[in-house]
């Protein structure tokens, strides 16, 4: 593992408790920087791999390892300050919907208070404007005082991803980060995740179901049926056999568009 690994994963299995299969084997390493897509159809295992690495479910076999450490070493408590390092942008925004769009950031802070400054909602001076540039670097800190269920969708997932952003996260993790935004937007909302990813060298997993947006923008494709990993390289290196085997029987990426 060289010193610029910051995630390892070897042998990954994750069986459900009513013991179906999700992940089998899965291996691969991330190195910093890397802007990574994850390709799939749904049912594939893409969510599954991403709740497993920032400990929302437990593995069943197999070691996720971050900067060199092994995850299942850690206690509850290192395990939870290694959660707050990681970033996670969530399809469905998960924002507060009541709180401002600045209040929502703010919470992506609490790593770096102590607990009676989290109960009591006290960020200092050093973490407003970390905020408030987070936001500025997602281009929506003139929304900083909006409530965040005011916002449009596109306005809400950058909202996310500056969240994520304050956490200072070793890794970035975004599930279906675009599907519920409509094509034009979701390509901005990509290129700007993409953008704060890359001028911050944090390595990136995005989780995307369409094939053009994944090959647009990832300097590297993960490509995942039932559970295995099938294919992982450049997006120049997808060839339409391997498009058909990852995608197989899936109309909204139909294999006649590989042909
Ligand atoms: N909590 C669960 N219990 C049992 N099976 C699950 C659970 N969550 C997901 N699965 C199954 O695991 C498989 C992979 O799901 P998921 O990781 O959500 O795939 P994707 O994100 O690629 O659509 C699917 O067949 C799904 O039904
Ligand atoms: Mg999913």
């Amino acid at each position: 593992m060289s010193d610029q690994t910051l995630l390892a994963i070897q042998d990954l299995s994750k069986v459900y408790p009513n013991g179906y299969e999700a992940l089998a084997n899965v291996s691969f390493s991330v190195q910093a920087g890397e802007f990574i897509c994850i390709i799939g159809r749904s049912g594939a295992g893409k969510s599954t791999l991403l709740r497993c690495i920032n400990g929302l479910v437990p593995i069943t076999n197999g070691s996720i390892q971050v900067q060199g450490t092994d995850v299942a070493s850690l206690s509850d408590e290192q395990k939870l300050l290694l959660r707050r390092k990681i970033g996670f942008v969530f399809q469905e925004f998960n924002l507060v919907g009541r709180l401002s769009v600045f209040q929502n950031v703010l919470t992506g802070r609490l790593g770096y208070v102590n607990n009676l400054q989290a109960l009591f909602g006290y960020f200092g001076r050093e973490h407003r404007e970390k905020a408030l540039s987070c936001l500025e670097r997602v281009n929506i800190s003139h929304r900083a005082n909006y409530r965040a269920d005011n916002l449009s969708g596109g306005e809400k997932q950058r909202v996310a991803i500056a969240r994520a952003l304050a956490q200072e996260p070793l890794i970035l993790l975004a599930d279906e980060p675009v599907a519920s935004l409509d094509p034009e937007l979701s390509w901005s909302v990509m290129a700007d995740l993409r953008k704060v990813a890359k001028e911050e060298g944090v390595p990136t997993l995005v989780n995307i179901h369409d094939l053009d947006t994944a090959r647009q923008f990832a300097d590297r494709v993960i490509g995942i049926a039932e559970g295995k990993i099938l294919f992982d390289g450049t997006p120049a290196q997808l060839d339409s056999a391997t498009l058909r085997e990852i995608y197989r029987n899936d109309l909204s990426n139909p294999t006649s568009r590989y042909a």
